[in-house]
């Protein structure tokens, strides 16, 4: 595992963008994981920045993210396809057919995660995937539980997510019980995993994370078994006194 400390947010941000493009300059048909939530607006504007002074070529770039609400429409600003194009894709020149979610509209979950599971398996896996931390320790919306789930799946989340989640909603109740996430498998199975952390908020559970047991009941614990884990965090998350 290799931790990399910024001194804040901006970069936190800097840092997490260049080992992302430094992979698509290596290889440009990487297929990239990736993630949602107020962590990566920066760094995701980096890389826009990258693409304009013509820096970066997503031409040949495919991703998968992470997860999406179960019930919303991509129309819907809260959904991760809105944000995903609003922040990133409508900016970069990916194609829009390379660009993968779950689908949040679909009457038969357990068949759109498999169908998901098999879509990452055809694109061989994936190279580099860029995770987040939830406050109770989920990557992705692996919700803390009683065993590691290795398939793609719904989950019900927990009060804690929805609580934190609710700011981007204009009211609690209109945060989605449901959503459909990657398991722990393609995230394991990914060739490395950058793992971004910002906030003193943050700062316990990613000690927990980092260096405490590994159980289910923390699911980004399973992330200190990766062989290439980078962690690029900042110093509220990184507290001394904590590490
Ligand atoms: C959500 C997402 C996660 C994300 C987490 C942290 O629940 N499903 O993928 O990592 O929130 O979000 P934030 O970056 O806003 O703290």
């Amino acid at each position: 595992m290799k931790i990399i400390r910024a001194k804040d947010y901006k970069e936190m941000s800097g840092k997490a963008a260049d080992i992302i493009s430094a992979q698509v300059i290596q290889k440009s048909d990487s297929v990239l994981g990736l993630a949602t939530g107020s962590t990566m607006l920066g760094l995701y504007e980096i890389l826009i920045s990258y693409y304009r002074n013509g820096d970066l070529d997503f031409s040949k770039v495919k991703t998968v993210n992470l997860d999406e609400y179960l019930g919303l429409h991509p129309s819907n600003p809260q959904s991760y396809r809105y944000y995903m194009d609003q922040n990133l894709f409508d900016h970069i020149n990916i194609l829009p057919e390379n660009t993968h979610l779950p689908s949040g509209m679909v009457d038969d979950a357990e068949e759109e995660c498999a169908a998901y599971d098999a879509l990452i398996e055809s694109l061989g896996g994936v190279d580099l995937q860029l995770l987040g931390l939830g406050l109770d320790g989920h990557i992705g919306f692996n919700e803390p539980g009683e065993a590691f789930i290795k398939e793609s799946h719904c989950i019900m989340l927990d009060e804690s997510t929805i609580k934190a989640n609710s700011r981007f909603f204009d009211y609690e109740d209109d945060v989605p019980r449901h959503a459909l996430t990657m398991g722990i498998g393609p995230i394991m199975n990914a060739k490395t995993v950058l793992l971004c952390v910002n906030g003193k908020t943050k700062a316990s559970i990613l000690k927990q994370v980092l260096f405490g047991p590994i159980t289910p009941k923390v699911p980004g614990s399973i992330l200190q078994l990766h062989p290439h884990l980078t962690v690029v965090a900042d110093e509220e998350a990184l507290l001394i006194d904590k590490f």
